[in-house]
Parts: C-alpha cells; sequence; structure tokens
C-alpha cells in the first residue's frame, strides 16, 4: 500500500493507526528535531480516507549514501537475488507498517542495471492466501529451463505453521518482472513431521541433477538439533523429501537462510548452482539464530547419497567460519552468468534501539555486494566488494612509504571521510618480538575489546579511526595486533565500537577474528567501507570482514575525520594507503526512472 513517490510517501490514516507509535515518534522528534523537515499534507481521498504526506527527512546523518536501503522502514534478509535478462533483482523482506520488525512481513523488489543504482518497483509478495496469510517470509529465485524464473519462499499459514511455496512472473516480456503470480496449488511443501513445523524454512536456490531432478534444502530444526532438509522434484512443483536430513548438526538450533553451492577449486570465477564436476567444492552456509552468526563449512557433495560430507562440522561455536564477524546476516548469494562471479548480499542490522528506528523512519541495510570464491588454500572463502563499487570512487588522496611511529596519530585529509573507500597497505616490523597467545584457548572477539585501541601492545594495536570527531571524542578503531603462536604467527583483526558515540544505550560490542599471517611477506592489507552509520571492513585481501554499525553525534557529515595510528611500540610502514570520497548511487522509483542501458 505504500507506494514510494521520490521521497514523498503516501500512509493512509488506516494504517497509521496501526503505525501510530512511528508516526507520532516522528512528529515528537527527540534526537532528530532539528534535522527533520517534515510536509504534511492532508487531503480527501476518494473513499472519504484522509491521506497524511510526508517527507523521509533527507538530512538524516545515519542515512547511507552507497549503501542499498528501502525508501522507509523496517527492512530485512535479502531475498531471491538473481540476473535475468540484462538486470539484476534484489528482493528484500520488508515491513509495509513501520520501522520494526512486523507480523505481516513482505516482499519488496528492486531492480538494477549495475548493482548499485537501483529503481523501487511495488512489492513483488504479500500475504494473500490462507497459505501465506500471516507473512511472505525469505525464500530463493532459480531459473529455470528457457529463461524462467521462478521463487520459493516460505509462507506463515492460517496456523502459523511454515510452508513453503511457490510464484512464478506473470509476464515474461516485462523487462523488470514487476508482477508475481502465486502457484495455485500452494503450499508445494509443508513440515515434515521429523521437524518443528514452527521452524521450517527458508528454501535455497534449487540445482539440477544429471538425472534431471531438482533439489531444494529448507532450513529446520528440532530441539537443538539443526538441520537442512532436501526434496526433489521432476518437475519444480511436486516435492518429495528425502528421508535423512541432508546435513545436520546437534547444537546449532534453526538453520536459516541456508545457501548451499559449488565454489570452484582453481578460479575466482563463480559457477552455477547446478554445477557439479571435480574442479568443484561446495559451500554449506546457515544462518544460526542462537547467537545471529552466519557460518559457512566447505565439502562434498555426494548425488547418490544426496547428502553433504563436510571437511569440518559446524561446532557452534566461535570457532566455525563466518562470512563477517560483525553485523551480517541471513546472507545469500547467487551465480551472475554476466559476469561470471558469485554475489553475496546480507542483511546488516541496526545497533541502535528501536525506538531510535522508529525515530528515524527506518532499519536495516543491506551489506555491499560482495564478490565470493575460494581460497588458494582451499580452507576459506574469499571476499571482496563488487567491482563495480570503484566507479563511485570519486576525489582520491594517496600516501606513500610513511612511518607509522610507536605511538603516533595523522589525519588523512582531504576526503569526505564519513563517505568513504580506503585501502592500506601496512608493513610489519620483524615479528620475533611480537606478544605470545594459545589462540586455540582465546576468543578473539574478547580479546578485541580486553586489548583494545587505547591499550598498548608490541606489534599493533595499528590501522584506522574512521568516523572520528576531531578531538577524538568519539572514533571507530579498525586495528590490528600480530601474536606469536606456537611455531606461526597469529595476526588479530578488530572494529572496536566502544568509543564510536557518545550515546550511551547502544549496542557497541567489539568485533574480532583471528587470521594467519606469512611471515615472509610481513604485510597486512584493510579496506573499510565507511558511510556514515556503517562500516564495512575488509582484512588480508577479503580473508576476513567485519561489519559495524555506529551513529557518531559529532563525527557526522563533514565534521567526521579519518586517522590512521599505530599504539604498538614497534613502528610499523604504510607503504600504500589510498582514499576515496565516495559518490552516491542513485534510488529512483519507476516514476522517476531515467537512466537506460549503457
Ligand atoms: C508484457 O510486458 C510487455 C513489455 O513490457 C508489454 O508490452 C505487454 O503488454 C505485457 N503483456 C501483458 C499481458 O501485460
Ligand atoms: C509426485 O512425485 C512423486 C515422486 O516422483 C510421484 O510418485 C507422484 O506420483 C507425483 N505426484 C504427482 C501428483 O504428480
Ligand atoms: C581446474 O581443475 C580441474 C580439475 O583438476 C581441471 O580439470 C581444470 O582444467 C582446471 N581449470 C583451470 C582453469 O585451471
Ligand atoms: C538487531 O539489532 C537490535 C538492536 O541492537 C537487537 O536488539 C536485535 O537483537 C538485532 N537482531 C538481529 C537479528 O541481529
Ligand atoms: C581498553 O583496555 C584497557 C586495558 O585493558 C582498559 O583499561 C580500558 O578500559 C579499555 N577501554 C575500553 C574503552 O574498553
Ligand atoms: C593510544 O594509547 C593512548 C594511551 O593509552 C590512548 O590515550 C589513545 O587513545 C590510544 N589511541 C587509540 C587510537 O586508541
Amino acid at each position: 500500500m505504500i507506494r514510494p513517490k521520490g521521497n514523498l510517501v503516501s500512509i493512509s490514516l488506516l494504517q497509521m493507526a496501526k503505525s501510530n507509535m512511528e508516526i507520532s515518534a516522528i512528529l515528537s522528534l527527540g534526537l532528530f528535531s532539528l534535522l527533520l523537515r517534515i510536509r504534511i499534507d492532508v487531503e480527501a481521498s476518494q473513499h472519504g480516507i484522509e491521506y497524511v504526506q510526508y517527507q523521509v527527512p533527507e538530512s538524516q546523518p545515519y542515512r547511507t549514501a552507497y549503501h542499498f536501503q528501502s525508501p522507509m522502514n523496517w527492512l530485512n534478509d535479502p531475498n531471491g537475488p538473481m540476473y535475468h535478462e540484462g538486470v539484476y533483482h534484489l528482493f528484500y523482506q520488508y515491513n509495509p507498517y513501520g520501522a520494526v520488525f512486523g507480523d505481516s512481513m513482505i516482499w519488496a523488489h528492486s531492480v538494477s542495471y549495475d548493482l548499485i543504482n537501483w529503481v523501487h518497483l511495488d512489492h513483488a509478495i504479500e500475504p494473500s492466501d490462507p497459505f501465506d496469510i500471516n507473512s511472505c517470509w525469505s525464500g530463493s529465485a532459480t531459473i529455470l529451463p528457457g529463461n524462467k524464473p521462478a521463487i520459493l519462499y516460505t509462507g506463515i499459514d492460517a496456523n502459523n505453521y511454515q510452508v513453503q511455496n511457490l510464484a512464478f512472473p506473470k509476464n515474461l516480456s516485462d523487462p523488470f518482472l514487476r508482477v508475481w503470480e502465486k502457484y495455485t496449488q500452494n503450499p508445494v511443501i509443508t513440515p515434515p513431521s521429523t521437524v518443528d513445523a514452527l521452524n521450517f524454512r527458508d528454501p535455497t536456490t534449487a540445482w539440477q541433477g544429471e538425472d534431471g531432478k531438482w533439489r531444494v534444502i529448507v532450513g529446520a530444526r528440532n530441539g537443538h538439533e539443526g538441520m537442512a532438509i532436501l526434496y526433489q522434484s521432476e518437475d519444480f512443483v511436486n516435492w518429495t523429501v528425502h528421508l535423512s536430513p541432508f546435513y545436520r548438526s546437534d547444537s546449532t538450533g534453526i538453520w536459516e537462510c541456508p545457501d548451499f553451492y559449488p565454489v570452484s577449486i582453481n578460479s575466482t570465477n563463480g559457477v552455477d548452482t547446478s554445477v557439479h564436476n571435480p574442479s568443484v567444492k561446495h559451500v554449506m552456509k546457515a544462518s544460526f539464530q542462537v547467537n545471529w552468526h552466519d557460518c559457512y563449512v566447505l565439502g562434498t557433495y555426494d548425488p547418490e547419497k544426496e547428502n553433504f560430507i563436510p571437511e569440518d562440522d559446524f561446532t557452534g561455536t566461535n570457532l566455525d567460519l563466518r562470512f563477517d564477524y560483525g553485523k551480517f546476516y541471513a546472507s545469500k548469494t547467487f551465480f551472475d552468468p554476466a559476469k561470471n562471479r558469485r554475489i553475496l548480499w546480507a542483511w546488516v542490522n541496526e545497533s541502535d534501539s528501536s525506538q531510535d528506528d522508529i525515530e528515524k523512519g527506518w532499519a536495516g541495510l543491506q551489506s555491499i555486494p560482495r564478490q565470493v570464491w575460494l581460497d588458494k588454500s582451499g580452507k576459506q572463502l574469499i571476499q571482496w566488494p563488487i567491482e563495480e563499487i570503484d566507479k563511485l570512487r570519486d576525489k582520491q588522496v594517496s600516501i606513500n612509504g610513511k612511518e607509522l611511529i610507536s605511538g603516533s596519530i595523522f589525519e588523512v585529509s582531504g576526503i569526505t571521510a564519513s563517505q568513504a573507500d580506503v585501502e592500506v597497505s601496512f608493513e610489519l616490523p620483524e615479528l620475533e618480538s611480537a606478544e605470545l597467545i594459545d589462540p586455540t584457548r582465546v576468543d578473539a572477539q574478547l580479546l578485541c575489546s580486553e586489548e583494545n585501541a587505547s591499550s598498548l601492545g608490541i606489534i599493533g594495536p595499528f590501522g584506522l579511526l574512521v568516523l572520528a570527531a576531531k578531538d577524538l571524542a568519539e572514533q571507530t578503531a579498525i586495528f590490528f595486533r600480530v601474536y606469536k603462536a606456537q611455531n606461526r604467527y597469529i595476526g588479530l583483526m578488530c572494529s572496536d565500537q566502544s568509543r564510536s558515540s557518545l550515546r550511551n544505550e547502544l549496542d557497541k560490542t567489539t568485533y574480532g577474528a583471528f587470521f594467519r599471517i606469512d611471515p615472509n611477506l610481513k604485510k597486512i592489507s584493510l579496506r573499510s567501507l565507511i558511510d556514515h552509520s556503517i562500516v564495512e571492513s575488509f582484512g588480508e585481501e577479503g580473508r576476513i570482514a567485519i561489519t559495524s554499525r555506529v551513529y557518531p553525534l559529532l563525527a557526522i557529515d563533514k565534521e567526521a575525520y579519518l586517522y590512521a595510528f599505530n599504539n604498538g611500540t614497534l613502528n610499523v610502514g604504510i607503504s600504500k594507503l589510498n582514499a576515496w570520497s565516495m559518490k552516491k548511487t542513485q534510488f529512483d522509483d519507476e516514476q522517476s526512472f531515467s537512466y537506460s542501458l549503457e
């Protein structure tokens, strides 16, 4: 019902009644009163319903410039990302009635030619029938033969059970596939008796075996046990459950948004989800609701036994491999045949309160789309922001061959530090004197908060201070420390939010992860994408990623600064630093949609 028109949004008073709290909060304007420019028009509709129009404030300090956001309201999981006939589609979980999670979730729909500039379309899938009347939850798209997309999604049915439904585009000649029709015989999959019917959701992109049959997995739970249940179909409509779980784990709880796909063992190129040959391994990702972590294991898919054999099992602990060690959940990949790559999207939650979100009028971002591929070691994935992001780079500053002296700090000036892309390569001193550690007995995240940027070390802490106030009263430190373990060197990458804002009531958890250091190279690289209230950082060329949400009071817009610092006793070199101001991406609705295919 809420149709964005530029920044102008109409809401019926009936819906206002539903979202009364939000509106009154927006009108009462706690923190944002100076920033809001509200226009209220009351007009009578044909049916005598009054419409209030207001403008989502443009000058909000925490709205992002180049991350995907909805025009307003609550957003969570990315759904059904796909590429179809020259157009990228992103659907996402959306609450049309407010800036908090809701009990009538829908699939919003946006399209793009370049994964950067987007057009927001009408909602694609909304509750309508007994099989999804209580919400249309997450799911995935599969491109069927003849280039026909199909969507499998979770419906919350009239009994509040979770069932899987099918939808198809109404008009395949419409380049944006605006209208989606639900299959009349929905649901196509109902919960098997072996799982909890209230925790059975998020079908993956399906893959086709050599026998021509389609396979899809659905996340499920039985007590503390988490699992992926496999279904097979000849025609994509009639699905048969495979009796033993595709893969399961004792202590992880429900697996939300499972993702299962092949990765090349010797190329950074992605491959289609149905590819199965000796040059691929498989990735199994699950989102663990118990700790809000997106974890993955690598392994082998056995189409004969119809199961997945991991190289290392999920542990349900902090030792599991993660895409991102910060705020990053419900991720999903798709294969992009236009550029032969696999792209990862994820929901990035807020770290402020629901009341803050109601005042802002929105909550939730999508991560920068990341290309994923298998590391040369074969033991983990690498992620890197898609190359299209580089097109947003504007004014550049460069620093070459600078010594970061022990205890020093210097400003990287000349760019818009609240909206920037920073790449830096640090040169390490001799490693022998590094502090000792036993990484198997220490939790990296805990270590990052104890050995924070202000506690002195030997090699490190050194790194960047982003979204920092001029007097450093606010700062988010993205930093490294180097440790010596038995026979090897270990790096620790941290994102320290403890001093990110003068506001106290925020979630300021510090995040961190370990990585291996090659003693022959003696360098560490970092790229941080800074965008007003989000910092996405990639260490070691994409081996480690950490995403943070921060809400400074002082370090906003032109009052945000960027620094490099070293609080270790040994000097560190900056062999190369490049920083760019970033341009804003374009978000249009269909009416104002103007740009065309390149
Ligand atoms: C399907 O989409 C095409 C392209 O937008 C349009 O010309 C055609 O009229 C549509 N067909 C129907 C039945 O809506
Ligand atoms: C559905 O598929 C199963 C297994 O292939 C088959 O036994 C059954 O007859 C099919 N049902 C329908 C309605 O096609
Ligand atoms: C990748 O490895 C597979 C299996 O070893 C081999 O057949 C293929 O030629 C390799 N491809 C490249 C690009 O090296
Ligand atoms: C999202 O963030 C809010 C505020 O920090 C928190 O209460 C909530 O648990 C988070 N949800 C998820 C899924 O991360
Ligand atoms: C940083 O660590 C030092 C030393 O452990 C501690 O005294 C200080 O309180 C910590 N600072 C923050 C902001 O957590
Ligand atoms: C470096 O250490 C000093 C002394 O502990 C501290 O005042 C300063 O805040 C630290 N720098 C950073 C960036 O944490």
